[in-house]
């Protein structure tokens, strides 16, 4: 089924303001999520907090089942969290590691996980060895066989990058960690509502991701996905009287689900858009939604791909709706901000962000337009005509910061 497009641009407010092409930094939401959100600050304004959370208590236990859903698990293997970031670190920082143990990470990891990995590296005495690219500019199947041969502890896989099209094969890797009994960490945080996710098919342990992004839902939201055995393993770093009861004056008991990982007090309006977003998904289905992000970021490679003095760097066998590119001569922040100036939302991938990826290609900080299924050809072409006129008139059209994030 393909998307049914004016009724998801009449569900999408912001498209009558904006051309958005950030959505992988934060997407538009729908109007259901925003209506979600509002109601429930709303009643909490009127009720109290409280009275207000347990009138919707209902609501947000369903908000488990529908994030379940997106990723094909159980309701009971879902934590809610405020990030990506937050959902990953709790699992890692979870688990059981002895010093000497080597975890494998892939040129794609995202900045704060590897960050985290060289942490854990000082706390536990782990090793973190880089898997090569293959020539696609994937992750190596080959070279993450052979040191999985060598003996590895976990495999640390982003699916999507941070700052381009690659779709790493998530599958295959699954099908590699399962035959070497290594313990798979997913980072879906770009992939979830861009891709169709399966946890079962893709074999990781743990998957985390936000909720921001490809899905639209509320900044400040994300979740954790735990498996059976993410469940025997990890213990919280930190627990509250949520995670764990006080059982007695000397005892404790933790949760035995995965919400474990959460805390008593979050945005209880920010979890209901999430579950809206979810459901928005799940309606329309992912695999028509991924079909036509698939289409456009194509398209829009194509297009700035004929533009003299445009360069689109993205790699991979499979690429999604992420596109970066760079304008000769020209800065990248400045043409973000140029483009900003034309009433385009793009951002800067900086190389701070994808220190394993971006300078290893001799790459500075690049564009990064990323579309969604409610862009249109029209807006992709609006974006084209805009980074001609930018780059032909040089550095006098371009000046300017629009503040690269690198998330
Ligand atoms: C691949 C990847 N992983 C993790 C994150 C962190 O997500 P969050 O900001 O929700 O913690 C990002 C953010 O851009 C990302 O692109």
């Amino acid at each position: 089924m393909s998307v049914p497009l004016e009724s998801v641009r009449a569900d999408t407010p912001g498209v009558d303001h904006v051309v958005h092409l950030d959505n992988a930094g934060s997407a538009l939401p729908t109007r259901g999520v925003l209506d979600t959100v509002m109601a429930h600050l709303e009643l909490e304004a009127r009720r109290g907090g409280y009275a207000a959370a347990r009138e919707a208590s209902g609501a947000t236990e369903a908000v488990l089942g529908s994030v379940a859903a997106l990723v094909g698990g159980e309701a009971e293997s879902i934590a809610l969290t405020e990030s990506a970031t937050v959902a990953w670190n709790s699992a890692l920082h979870a688990y059981p590691f002895s010093p000497g143990q080597r975890v494998l990470t892939s040129r794609a990891e995202y900045a704060s996980n590897a960050i985290t990995l060289l942490q854990l590296g000082e706390r536990h005495g782990i090793e973190t060895v880089l898997i090569e690219d293959d020539e696609e500019g994937q992750v190596s199947l080959e070279h993450l066989e052979s040191e999985l041969g060598r003996g590895a502890e976990m495999v640390c896989l982003t699916h999507i990058p941070t700052a381009g099209g690659l779709v790493n094969p998530a599958e295959a890797v699954g099908e590699l960690c399962r035959r070497h009994g290594a313990f798979y960490v997913l980072d879906a945080c770009q992939s979830v509502g861009q891709v169709p996710l399966d946890v079962s098919r893709i074999g990781c342990d743990v998957l985390s991701a936000t909720g921001r992004k490809y899905l639209r839902a509320p900044r400040g939201t994300g979740f954790l996905w735990l498996g059976e055995r993410a469940m025997d393993l990890l213990r919280p770093s930190q627990l509250d009287l949520f995670s764990a009861t006080w059982v007695a004056p000397e005892r404790y008991e933790v949760r035995s689900d995965a919400r474990r990982f959460e805390f008593f007090e979050h945005s209880v309006a920010g979890r209901l858009g999430l579950g809206a977003a979810c459901d928005y998904a799940l309606a329309l289905g992912v695999e028509s939604t991924w079909e036509r992000v698939f289409r456009l970021g194509a398209q829009l490679r194509g297009l700035l791909g004929e533009l003299d003095g445009v360069h689109v760097h993205d790699k991979g066998a499979l690429k999604g709706g992420i596109v970066t590119f760079s304008v000769d001569s020209l800065d990248s922040h400045a043409v973000c901000a140029a483009l900003g100036d034309a009433g385009i939302n793009t951002s800067v991938s900086v190389p701070g962000a994808a220190m394993l990826d971006l300078p290893e290609r001799g790459l500075g900080p690049l564009v990064r337009a990323s579309v969604h299924y409610y862009n249109t050809v029209e807006e992709l072409q609006r974006l084209v005509g805009e980074v001609a006129r930018i780059s032909a008139a040089g550095n006098g059209a371009a000046a300017g910061n629009c503040g690269g994030t690198g998330s």
